[in-house]
């Protein structure tokens, strides 16, 4: 029996209604009309249907009152599915920026990102939406738990936006929640969670819906070497048991080890690692 009453009345306990977007998704997404009017759109998507993610000539500046800060100045970068690719730089150098752009959470000022051959700037937002919420776990460098939520609700919280069964989503979260070792943490708030156990809740949310692409900043920033050590071998055998492509961006060298492919940035541009090893 299920005791989080605030899954089923779409309020959260504190008496917050749920985010409107998170019930209103429709079963069927509006017909994407403007491919009609794009045939070279169209033409695109058809060209690397393989790629899990493909991005070209990425450009993104920030405007600081009247100075403009350039973080990515032309970053291309193609990701096979299933690959495990580690991104690294020094602090400042973009990461963060470049993930973001990847599971489109915030969009270029130039250049493309195409998921599965289809162009990511060009989707509706509700599509976009449900792209990220389908296909991408993101791990943030800040965690961005919902504080009025306890561990197992925030982490079953996208489970419950993919319309996910409230006893289906609730065993995944508690099951998640064990792997990442917080077993006896799943009704603490936010607050009530030490910086690496918040960490940790955040992983599992990333994990919920079984994401194909996983975008992880810094997920062992905050963790100390064993628990960081059985948080990447779980991610590992995430992408060995379900081709899931994982992107992690660390400063950790242990983790860029285990990584077959490491992609550096400097200066706004990808300086090593812009092609696929081979598989
Ligand atoms: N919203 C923003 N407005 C203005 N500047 C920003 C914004 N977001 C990031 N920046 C700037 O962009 C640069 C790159 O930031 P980013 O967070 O991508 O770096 P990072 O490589 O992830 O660094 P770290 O290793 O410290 O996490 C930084 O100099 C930062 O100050
Ligand atoms: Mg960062």
């Amino acid at each position: 029996m299920v005791s989080t009453p605030w899954l089923k009345r779409g309020t959260y306990r504190s008496g917050v209604s749920w985010p409107r977007w998170g019930w209103s998704l429709p079963s069927t997404l509006p017909a994407r009309h403007h491919d009609r009017k794009r045939p070279a759109l169209l033409h695109q998507r058809l060209r690397s249907p393989d790629s899990q993610l493909e991005a070209r000539d990425l450009h993104k500046s920030y405007n600081i009152g009247r100075r403009t800060l350039e973080v990515l100045r032309g970053v291309s970068v193609q990701i096979e599915r299933g690959e495990f690719l580690a991104l690294r730089g020094a602090s400042g150098a973009g990461k963060s920026t470049l993930l973001h752009l990847l599971g489109g959470l915030d969009t270029p000022n130039q250049g493309e990102i195409f998921s599965g051959g289809t162009n990511l700037s060009k989707l509706p937002n509700l599509a976009l939406s449900r792209w990220r919420n389908q296909k991408v776990g993101f791990i943030f460098q800040a965690y961005h738990l919902l504080p009025e939520l306890d561990a197992l609700e925030n982490v079953c919280l996208p489970a419950r936006m993919a319309r996910i069964e409230v006893d289906t989503a609730v065993a995944r979260g508690r099951e998640l929640l064990k792997r990442v070792g917080l077993a006896d943490r799943m009704d603490h708030k936010p607050f009530e969670l030490s910086g690496g156990e918040q960490q940790r809740v955040a992983i599992a949310r990333a994990l919920i819906n079984s994401p194909e692409l996983l975008l992880a900043d810094e997920p062992t920033g905050n963790l100390d070497s064993h628990t960081g050590e059985g948080i990447i071998e779980l991610l590992c055998s995430l992408r060995t048991e379900h081709q899931t492509t994982l992107v992690i961006a660390t400063h950790d060298a242990k983790v860029a080890t285990r990584a077959p492919r490491v992609l550096e940035l400097a200066d706004g541009v990808v300086c090593s690692g812009a092609n696929a090893s081979p598989a």
